[in-house]
């Protein structure tokens, strides 16, 4: 089946699709983006996904190409072009294509929205969860404002990379000792009291839409929720550890580097609060 994809106002099959040189998403990596979750047809937490996607665009000054309603209907055409029901939708919009230049080009440059559209498999992440996952930690090397959403995502690619190559799911990003989140996920750990602990949010981690839900999810189930800093040594003497985002919902770690947490199963706490956050967000 070809697969279809949507740029600059039309639907083509994906290998068609096609930017110009000189998008600055290309040239400057001067947009943002967001990844939402469809699960049988269902929106997993897409009013937070929008309200973030404004924010970030805001923040570039860059115009909104698009409303939410004409965003959900191109959604849906896309998902049914790709007869996909459950599904990662990625949506990416840059400030347009000028000559390049690092000032803003002229108003009236109209932004880039691109999206694509590709299967989520849904057994095969609670599989994972079942199993539990390894993190390895890396520097935290990103600019000051990881709070939006840009494609500028060069040291996560070169975190997961590593943590990859040291056979690890995911990086655990870390400065000043501190975690701050992961490469692509928000980072958490439960103390041995039961209490979760997330890094604040601010500057310096990206504000998960799932990290909300979740927090949510723990308040129903009248889970203790911390949001503040903590350490790598922290993380380590966890009595549990997980990591949350809109395409791993709540995923249980049961290593960092070379220490196992607690007794290396995936923690109930965890585990509870996948069950909860997937009742919540995809459930029909
Ligand atoms: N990443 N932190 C970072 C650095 C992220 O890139 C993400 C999401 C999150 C979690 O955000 P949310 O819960 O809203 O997905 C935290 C997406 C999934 C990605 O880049 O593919």
């Amino acid at each position: 089946m070809s697969r279809y994809a949507y740029v600059n106002g039309q639907f083509k099959q994906a290998r068609n699709a096609v930017t110009h040189i000189e998008d600055r998403g290309y040239q400057f990596a001067d947009g943002i983006y967001e990844v939402c979750t469809i699960v049988n047809g269902r929106y997993c937490d897409f009013d937070g996904h929008f309200a973030r996607m404004q924010r970030s665009l805001r923040e570039l000054r860059i115009s909104p190409p698009i409303g939410r309603a004409a965003l959900e209907l191109k959604i849906r055409e896309l998902l049914k072009r790709n007869k996909l029901r459950t599904a990662l939708v990625y949506i990416q919009v840059t400030r347009g294509v000028a000559p390049r230049n690092h000032l803003f080009p002229i108003s009236g440059t109209p932004p880039v929205l691109v999206m694509t559209a590709r299967r989520f498999n849904l057994e095969e992440s609670d599989a994972k969860a079942r199993k539990g996952v390894k993190l390895a930690s890396q520097d935290d090397i990103r600019w000051g404002r990881v709070d939006i959403k840009t494609v500028g995502l060069l040291p996560n690619v070169l975190a997961k990379q590593a943590a990859a190559e040291a056979g690890a799911a995911e990086a655990l990003l870390v400065r000043d000792r501190v975690v701050t989140e992961c490469s692509a996920s928000n980072a958490w750990i439960v103390d041995k009291a039961g209490t979760l602990i997330t890094h604040p949010k601010g500057n310096s981690i990206l504000g998960g839409i799932t990290r909300e839900t979740t927090i949510a999810c723990a308040a129903e189930l009248h889970i203790k929720v911390e949001e503040r800093a903590f350490t790598l040594e922290e993380a380590k003497a966890a009595g549990e550890a997980f990591y949350t985002s809109a395409t791993s919902f709540v995923m249980p770690v049961i290593k960092i580097d070379d220490v196992t947490i607690a007794d290396g199963q995936p923690g109930p706490v965890a585990m509870r609060l996948r069950e909860a956050y997937k009742a919540k967000v995809c459930s029909a």
